[in-house]
């Protein structure tokens, strides 16, 4: 699976996003070791705190399917320049990265920008 395919596929879920709140969408396309993609868009409440990110509904996906060694995330907002993961989002895929790494692939109205999570997040916590 080609980074490329993540985006359009996080392209795509954006479209679904529920945020007549914030009025900014986000969709995310993850990808696991064994070659499976999940995505997930962000899901928003009347109750603000109770919102879930695009990232965290894909990963969600992801465990329920029994998939727990994600190497790859594109995150997409059609209201941000780059989008990137917010910090209890890179928590969460702190706990599911793989052996070799989480490449985060960000992109917006502006392009694309791939880094890592251990850049994102550095010395995650773990118990
Ligand atoms: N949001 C995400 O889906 N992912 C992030 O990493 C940052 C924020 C969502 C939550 C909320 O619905 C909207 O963006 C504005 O915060």
């Amino acid at each position: 699976m080609e980074y490329q395919e993540l985006i359009e596929k996080a392209v795509e879920v954006s479209k679904n996003s529920y945020s007549p709140y914030s009025k900014f969408a986000v969709g995310a396309c993850l990808l696991t070791d064994n070659g499976h993609v999940y995505s997930g868009c962000n899901f928003e409440n009347s109750s603000f705190g109770l919102t879930i990110c695009a990232e965290r509904n894909a990963v969600g996906s992801a465990i329920a399917a029994g998939d727990k060694k994600i190497k790859a995330i594109a995150i997409y907002s059609p209201n941000s320049e780059y989008c990137y993961p917010c910090g209890a989002c890179r928590q969460v895929l702190n706990e599911f990265k793989s052996e070799n790494g989480l490449d985060v692939i960000t992109t917006g109205k502006s392009g694309l920008k791939v880094t890592t999570l251990d850049e994102l997040l550095p010395e995650g916590f773990n118990l």
